[in-house]
């Protein structure tokens, strides 16, 4: 009705495909389905096409071939305002450039300050002599956005406490000539690799890899990956914010007793233990030091007991996760009545002294043995005596942890 045309093209048309054979394509072009392009930007869409068998002796590829793109409706002949950029013409309603060599049937099209009125279904065609050919059964969908969307970002496998991982980030590049500039921002030390890359079906996307190590501070601690997309003389930014899931052993694994004062025999008692891990605490395990060897006497978070005379002492527990174990420092059961622990801490006391002394002799003792070779560094003390706090013999390794000051 608007393009009394449409009659007239229609019967080419139906023409030209009886004598095609029908129903077969009288061009195969290969494009995105969907392009997501940002407002003030240009759009590169990655095409190319194939000329079908019954049309080859027609196609003279020696010919130099024009391109033309048409919205909405491949048959144009309707409404020529649909024909939005012909190669052949100097002045197009797209400000466009055909970047493909259309020789290698590389129709790769560049539209400029894409506005929101871009946003169509787009149809190719070609124009050479004698040949002229629209796909019209592939299009690609332009989707007009004026803020750019979210990166993505990608983690692969277990993010571990100690243990280097790489994390990518990803934003599309529909403007591959200003493609966005992808920056990190984590709570620890980072090295980042960006490179423009080429996704499945031809479109470019800029792919950021961040290196790290994390530590367990890091767990829930926020990641972001920030794309800025130059877009005329501004920039538009967009983001990820990703919540880092450190897995990591049993850390501040600590013992308490309740209640904390010496208890009657008879009375009953609980032991309790507190750790923090990723993924959380599966056994905890109580240890009593008997003499100078830790038995275990119970597993559980909690440990009740109703006191008998030889409950008093020392105890600690023991966390564990699927990765390790953590150690809680040792706490005392005093019982009532029993009033030995303060004689005995004396001797204990003493005892340490006299064994550090002993210990210094000989420390001294081989330093002058062996005077012309280097001294034995004050290092070795340190570590006996700690050794004499964590008890031999223990299915937890994880010292580390266990550590801070076991007085
Ligand atoms: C293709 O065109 C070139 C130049 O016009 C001509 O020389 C050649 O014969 C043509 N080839 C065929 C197969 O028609
Ligand atoms: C493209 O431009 C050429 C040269 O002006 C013209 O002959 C041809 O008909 C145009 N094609 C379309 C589809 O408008
Ligand atoms: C087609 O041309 C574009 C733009 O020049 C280029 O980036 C792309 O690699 C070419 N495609 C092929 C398949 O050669
Ligand atoms: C396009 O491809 C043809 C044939 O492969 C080649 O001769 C020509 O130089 C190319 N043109 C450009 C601009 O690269
Ligand atoms: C397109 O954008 C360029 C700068 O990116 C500008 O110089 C030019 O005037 C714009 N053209 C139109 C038609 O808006
Ligand atoms: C990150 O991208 C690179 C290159 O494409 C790939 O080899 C690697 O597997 C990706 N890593 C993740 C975590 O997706
Ligand atoms: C992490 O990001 C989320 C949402 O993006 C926010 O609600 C939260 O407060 C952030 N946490 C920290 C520690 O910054
Ligand atoms: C745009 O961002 C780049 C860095 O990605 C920066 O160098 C430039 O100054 C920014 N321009 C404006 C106008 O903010
Ligand atoms: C503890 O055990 C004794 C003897 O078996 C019993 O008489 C007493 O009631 C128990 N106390 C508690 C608090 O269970
Ligand atoms: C010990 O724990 C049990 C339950 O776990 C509770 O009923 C009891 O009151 C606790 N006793 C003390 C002395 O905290
Ligand atoms: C965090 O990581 C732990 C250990 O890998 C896993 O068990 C847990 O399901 C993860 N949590 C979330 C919210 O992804």
């Amino acid at each position: 009705m608007a393009c009394p045309e449409n009659m007239f093209f229609l019967i080419v048309l139906f023409m030209s495909g009886v004598l095609a054979g029908f129903g077969q394509p009288d061009l195969i072009a290969t494009m995105p389905r969907r392009l997501d392009v940002l407002t003030g930007s240009c759009v590169q869409i990655p095409c190319s096409f194939e000329i079908p068998d019954q049309h080859k002796n027609t196609f003279n590829s020696t010919i130099s071939t024009s391109g033309v793109w048409t919205k909405e409706d491949p048959h144009f002949g309707k409404c020529p305002e649909n024909v939005i950029f012909n190669s052949s013409e100097t002045v197009n309603i797209y400000q466009g450039k055909i970047t493909g060599n259309m020789s290698q049937k590389n129709c790769t099209t560049v539209f400029f300050n894409v506005t929101t009125n871009y946003a169509n279904k787009y149809y190719f065609r070609i124009e050479s002599q004698p040949f002229r050919a629209t796909d019209t059964d592939t299009f690609v969908h332009i989707v007009v956005r004026d803020l750019p969307s979210s990166p993505i970002i990608n983690v692969s496998g277990e993010v571990r406490e100690g243990t280097p991982v790489s994390l990518n980030c990803s934003a599309i590049a529909p403007c591959p000539e200003h493609p966005p500039e992808l920056t990190w921002t984590l709570p620890t030390q980072f090295t980042t690799e960006n490179q423009l890359q080429e996704n499945p079906d031809q479109t470019k996307s800029v792919l950021s890899t961040v290196t790290f190590t994390p530590s367990y501070l890091n767990h829930k601690m926020n990641i972001t990956c920030t794309a800025v997309y130059p877009v005329g003389t501004s920039n538009k930014t967009t983001q990820h914010t990703m919540m880092l899931n450190v897995s990591f052993s049993p850390k501040d694994t600590s013992a308490s007793i309740s209640p904390a004062d010496p208890v009657l025999v008879g009375s009953c008692v609980n032991l309790t233990c507190s750790s923090t891990a990723n993924p959380p605490v599966t056994t905890f395990t109580w240890f009593q030091i008997c003499g100078d060897k830790p038995m275990q006497v119970a597993s559980g978070q909690s440990y009740s007991l109703n006191v008998t005379v030889g409950d008093g002492g020392l105890y600690y527990c023991e966390a564990r996760n699927s990765h390790d174990c953590g150690k809680s420092k040792e706490v005392q059961l005093d019982i009532k009545g029993q009033e030995e622990p303060v004689n005995a801490k004396v001797f204990e006391i003493v005892g340490k002294t006299l064994g550090l002394l002993f210990l210094f002799s000989l420390i001294v003792f081989f330093a002058w043995r062996r005077r012309t070779s280097r001294l034995p560094s004050g290092f070795d003390m340190t570590d006996r005596s700690q050794g004499q706090n964590s008890p031999p013999g223990t299915v937890c390794s994880n010292q580390a942890t266990v550590g801070r000051g076991n007085q």
